[in-house]
Formats: structure tokens, sequence, C-alpha cells
């Protein structure tokens, strides 16, 4: 849950529903994360818990087959590339809990024009140094805790903060429900408008559900290696699932009313949108008792870089394990190549915001490339995979192996996973793209 839960659902979820029609993007995406997520979440646990190894030789390891390990490889790449521009979102949270600490937000909000936090947040991404440092300080504390090994410490820490973020997401759901603008985003949020689903929608739910459960890119496999023998995988998947889902949806319920209570501010506002509507809704819900305001916006930007580094970490520890384990080196020099490496890629992601943002790949810019390719290309490809493997390749007595350990054998409940990992994942993945192409005409 740790590492599910992070930008992923506050930061991200709500940029995809608001690009994708709302409503129809909701339902799609619940139904990506119980049909397709929670079976994919077993399977990469089957995978890593069973070969005890890291992601890029647990396929191999399984399959006895070259190949299978380049999907491994894949996923460690993925996680290497989403981990630099990741972190640049992570230091955006770093900076927004400064400036809460420092009362900004308050002393903004008494200009009185909504278009001060749009400002605030255009004129700091736009900075050539400030994100940069922000960047830097954030990979750095991550890489501080691979290699310290401090993991437990932040395990036991994130146990204890996560319930209160929820706690807060449940304030701020209260807090945007009093918005001027509530109705017409709950409205934008709620209601499906199922002519907007097409193959562009569906593809953008499915990518986002993976990216929100951490599959896809080693984290579930490379925290399963790591599990005790005794631990109920599909308990610990349903779990995490519903947790993660149920953050995302508060998320949607404090952002939509929020942005249709600021004047200029679309859903589909893209990477900014959380970053401007946010600090609105503390201050449109609090602002008459500033203490309150003060109180609650910094608890929440703090938690939600607690949540955050709780992710990278995971991202950082699967490109970590994989280049210590299969490259032979100690583990403090390769987690320096995958800090260095994500700084410099980082830095590029983070300045195609501002003085970089004429340089553009098909349309996008560096940041929304690696978003596209990572989330929208590598997941995808990654999960179909996956099933593929678990469903196919890896022998069922493996998997039943892994699935019962606690007990009985849920039969029913066995071959119901084995079917969706044989047919319903793949085929509706592989579906999705060839109706993406144009080579099939179904949504
Ligand atoms: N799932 C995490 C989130 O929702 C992000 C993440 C993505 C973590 C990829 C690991 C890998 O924020």
């Amino acid at each position: 849950a740790g590492s599910a839960v992070g930008l992923g659902n506050i930061w991200r979820f709500p940029t995809e529903a608001g690009n994708n029609g709302g409503g129809a993007f909701l339902l799609v995406y619940i139904l990506c994360v119980v049909l397709m997520g929670v079976p994919l979440m077993v399977a990469e646990f089957a995978v890593g818990r069973h070969s005890r190894a890291n992601t890029g030789s647990a396929f191999r390891i399984l399959s006895k087959r070259r190949s299978w390990g380049l999907l491994g490889k894949m996923e460690v790449l993925a996680a290497f590339l989403i981990l630099a521009y990741y972190s640049v979102v992570a230091g955006w949270t770093l900076y927004y809990a400064f400036q809460s600490l420092l009362n900004r937000f308050n002393v903004m909000a008494r200009q009185g024009d909504s278009s001060v936090f749009a400002d605030n947040f255009n004129s700091f991404v736009s900075d050539p140094w400030l994100p940069l440092l922000c960047l830097a300080a954030f990979l750095f504390a991550t890489h501080f805790v691979v290699v310290r090994g401090v993991k437990s410490g932040i395990e036991r820490s994130s146990k204890i903060l996560m319930p209160f973020l929820f706690l807060l997401m449940v304030v701020l759901v209260v807090c945007a429900l009093t918005t001027p603008g509530a109705a017409k985003g709950l409205e934008f949020f709620f209601t499906p408008d199922f002519s907007k689903i097409d193959s562009g929608v569906v593809m953008s739910a499915m990518a986002q559900a993976f990216y929100s459960l951490s599959l896809g890119m080693g984290c579930m496999c490379t925290y399963a290696s790591y599990f005790k023998r005794d631990a109920n995988i599909t308990k610990t998947a349903f779990t995490v699932g519903l947790m993660d889902m149920s953050v995302a949806v508060m998320a949607g319920i404090v952002i939509f009313p929020a942005v249709f209570s600021v004047p200029g501010l679309e859903p589909d506002a893209g990477p900014s949108l959380v970053f401007i509507a946010l600090p609105n809704v503390f201050q449109m819900a609090m602002g008459g008792i500033p203490a309150m305001a003060y109180v609650c916006s910094l608890a929440f930007y703090v938690l939600l870089v607690v949540a955050t580094l709780t992710s990278t970490i995971s991202l950082h520890e699967v490109v970590t394990a994989y280049l210590s384990e299969t490259r032979n080196m100690p583990r403090r020099r390769a987690a320096w190549y995958v800090t260095g490496g994500s700084l410099v890629l980082g830095i590029f992601c983070s300045l195609s915001l501002g003085v970089l943002s004429g340089m553009t790949v098909a349309g996008m810019t560096i940041f929304d490339l690696f978003d596209y390719v990572t989330a929208k290309i590598m997941l995808l490809a990654a999960g179909f995979l996956t099933s593929v493997f678990v469903g196919w390749v890896l022998k069922p007595h493996a998997l039943a192996n892994e699935l019962t350990n606690w007990g009985t054998l849920k039969l029913r409940c066995f071959s119901v996973l084995v079917f969706m990992l044989r047919y319903v994942v793949p085929l509706i993945i592989a579906g999705v793209f060839l109706d993406g192409l144009g080579l099939l005409n179904i949504l």
C-alpha cells in the first residue's frame, strides 16, 4: 500500500480523469482495477515470492528462458524512467509543504484574487532553479532511505502516518463539498457520458489503474520477494486495491468541486490541475479560520510528501535491487547510479515545463513523453505479458502453491483468477491496443 498510494492517486488520477471526460473515465477505471488490476497484482506477487529474486531475474528464473528475462528488464527500465519524472512532481509536493509551513497560502488567499494560486504554481515550475533543487532534495531523501536500509523505519512510520492521510482526505472531502462549484464538480466526476468512452479513454483508464497499483514496473514483484511464506497474497492484493481506489476516488471528489469553483481553471488543465486546485480547497472552506486552514494544509502536504516518498522508495528499490543483484555491485554503488541517472533525466523533465517547453516530441513535452511512454505503452505491455506468463507459462501448481499457503485451497477463486489471467486481461489489453490503432472497431 505504501508503494501504491501516492501521487498516482492524488495527482495523476484527477489529471487523467479531467482529460478524459470525468464520469466515463471513473467507471472504466474502477472496472479496470477490479477485473485486471487485482488479478495482475496477485500474479506479480506470485512471481516475486516464488522466485525470491529481483524483477530483472524473476521471470527468467521461473521460465528458464532468456527471452522472458526481457520482460523483467523492461519493467526495471519502466521503473527507472518513472522515477525520473515522478520525482519532479514529488519535488513540487516538497515545495508546497514548505509554502504551507511558511503560511504562504493564507497570505496569498488574503490577496483575494483566485488566480493567485495559479500564478504561484506557474512561476514556481517555470523558475529555472527552484524545482530542480526540490527534485534533487527528494531524490537524495529517497536515496538515503534505500541505502541505509531504514525501510523498516519508513514502513513503521508510514503505517502510522497513512491512516492520518486517509483521515485528512476525508476532511478535504467535507471541505470540498462546501465550495461553490461542488454540484458541478460532482456531476462532472460521477455522471458517466457513455458517448465519451473510446479507445483513448479505456487505454488511459487502464494505464491509470496499473500505474496507481504500481503494476508493470516490478515494484509489487520486488516487494513480494521479501514477503514471508505465510503472507496471504490474495487478501493483500484486495486490500491494497481497495485502499488505493478509495484514495483516488476521494481525490476526485476533492479536486473537481475545487476546479469548478476557481474561475479560469478547467478540468483538462493537465499536470498543474491539482496543484492549483488543492490550496484553494482549504482556503475556501476554512479561510475564515486561518489557524485551521494553516494546520490542515500543512498536515496534508507533509503527509503527501510521506506518501510520495514511500512510492519513490519502491521505484528506486526495483532498480537498485536489479543492479546490485545482477551486476554484482554493492547496494550503495548501485543506488548512486540510480539516483544520479534519474536526477539527470529528471532535470530534463522538469525544465521541459519551463525553459525547455518549446522542445517537443510528437507534440509532447519531455515530461509528457516520459509519462506517455511509460504508463501507456510500457506498463500496458508489461501487464499483457505478465498475465500471459502467469496464466500460460508458470506451472499451475506453482501458482496454486503461492496462493494456498495459508490454508485450504479456495478452488473456485483459483480458477477465476487463472481464467482472468489467461483470457480476460490479455484480450482486453490487446483489444484496446488494436482498437487504438484503428485495426478493430469496437469502441
Ligand atoms: N503507484 C504509485 C502512486 O500511485 C506510483 C508508482 C508508480 C509507484 C509506479 C511505483 C511505481 O503514486
